[in-house]
C-alpha cells in the first residue's frame, strides 16, 4: 500500500456513510490527516474510530480524524463549518462528496424537493470552493474532488433534480480546471455508476418524501472501497475525469445517450420501469422506481 497522503490534510464531506466512509478509511491506510463531515455526529465518531483502528492495523502513522458536523445544504452552517476549517490550518485536498438522490417523475417532484437536491448537490460545493480556492491559490497547491455521477453524464429518468445538479457540478468543475490551469491546482470530476451505498434509502421520492428502500440496482452495485481507491489515486496521478463502476450496460448506456438520444430515452424509460418491457406505450407512471 502506498502512503503517499503522509502530512496532507482531506476534508471529506458526506463522509458517515458509503463512498465518503471508504474513502476516509482508504485515505488513512495512505497516511493522511481527515476532517470528517456530515450531518450526523455520532455516525461521523463512528467513522473516525474505525480509520483510529485503520491507522494502527496498517502503520500508516496517520494521525487521529477530526469531527467537524454541519448540515452543508445551509449557507450558515458552510460558512461556520469554514471558519471551524480555517483554524485548523489549510486543508490540501477537499473531496466534496455530501449528496442526496431522488426518484420521483418530474410533476411528482415538488419544487421543495427541487431545491433540496440543488442546494446540496450544486449549490453547497459550488459554496464550497468559492471559500477553500483563494487560500489553495495562495499556496499554488491543493485539490479539489467532485463526485457527480453516471446521472450527471446523461439524463436519468426520475432523477430530473439529480441529474440536473450532478450536470451542473460536472460542468463546474470543468470550466474550473480550465480557469486554473498553471495554479498547481488539480480538479478532480468522478461519475460513479452503481455503487454500492445507501443513497437510495434517503432519495426523495413522489411529494418528496424519503424513498426508505433499498434499490436492486445500487445494492448490486460496485464496491465503495474500489470506488474509493481509484478516486484516492486520481488525486494524485490518475485520470481528471474518472467514472466508477462503469459495467458494459453503464458504457453501452453513455454511448447511446450521445449517439441515439431517442433510443436512449426508450431504453431507460424501461429500466426505470415508466414504461413496462414488451409495451410500446406508457399506462400511468408506473410506482417502480429503480436506481
Ligand atoms: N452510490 C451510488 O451508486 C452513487 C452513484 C453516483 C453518484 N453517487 C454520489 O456519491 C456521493 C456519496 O453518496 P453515497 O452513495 O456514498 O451515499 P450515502 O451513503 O447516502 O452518502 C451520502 C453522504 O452525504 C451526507 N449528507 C447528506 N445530506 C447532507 C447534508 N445536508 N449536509 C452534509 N452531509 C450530508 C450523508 O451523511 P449524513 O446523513 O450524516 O448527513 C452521507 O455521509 C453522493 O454525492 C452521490 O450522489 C453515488
Amino acid at each position: 500500500m502506498a502512503k503517499d497522503y503522509p502530512g496532507k490534510t482531506i476534508w471529506i464531506t458526506g463522509a458517515s456513510s458509503g463512498i465518503g466512509e471508504a474513502m476516509a478509511l482508504e485515505a488513512t491506510r495512505r497516511g493522511a490527516r481527515l476532517i470528517l463531515t456530515s450531518r450526523r455526529r455520532e455516525a461521523l465518531e463512528a467513522v473516525a474510530e474505525g480509520c483510529a483502528h485503520e491507522a494502527e492495523r496498517s502503520s500508516s502513522g496517520a494521525p487521529p480524524a477530526t469531527v467537524l458536523p454541519a448540515d452543508l445544504a445551509s449557507p450558515e452552517a458552510r460558512a461556520a463549518a469554514c471558519d471551524a476549517l480555517r483554524r485548523q490550518g489549510p486543508v490540501d485536498i477537499a473531496i466534496l462528496n455530501a449528496g442526496i438522490s431522488q426518484r420521483a417523475t418530474f410533476l411528482e417532484t415538488p419544487p421543495e424537493s427541487f431545491s433540496a437536491v440543488m442546494a446540496l448537490d450544486f449549490d453547497a460545493p459550488v459554496d464550497l470552493v468559492r471559500r477553500l480556492l483563494p487560500g489553495m491559490i495562495e499556496r499554488g497547491s491543493g485539490s479539489l474532488v467532485a463526485i457527480s455521477s453516471m446521472a450527471g453524464l446523461a439524463g436519468a429518468p426520475l432523477r430530473p433534480a439529480y441529474s440536473a445538479a450532478k450536470h451542473a457540478l460536472a460542468g463546474f468543475f470543468q470550466s474550473l480546471r480550465s480557469e486554473l490551469v498553471g495554479t498547481g491546482i488539480r480538479i478532480v470530476v468522478a461519475y460513479p455508476g452503481y455503487v454500492r451505498t445507501g443513497i437510495a434509502r434517503s432519495a426523495l421520492g413522489p411529494g418528496g418524501k424519503p424513498m426508505g428502500v433499498e434499490d436492486p440496482h445500487i445494492s448490486g452495485g460496485g464496491d465503495p472501497a474500489a470506488a474509493a481507491r481509484r478516486i484516492l489515486d486520481a488525486v494524485i496521478r490518475g485520470p481528471l475525469e474518472l467514472k466508477l463502476a462503469f459495467g458494459i450496460k453503464m458504457r453501452f448506456g453513455l454511448f447511446l445517450s450521445r449517439r441515439l438520444p431517442g433510443l436512449w430515452a426508450n431504453m431507460s424509460a424501461r429500466h426505470a420501469g415508466i414504461v413496462p418491457r414488451g409495451q410500446s406505450s406508457r399506462p400511468a407512471i408506473a410506482d417502480k422506481r429503480r436506481a
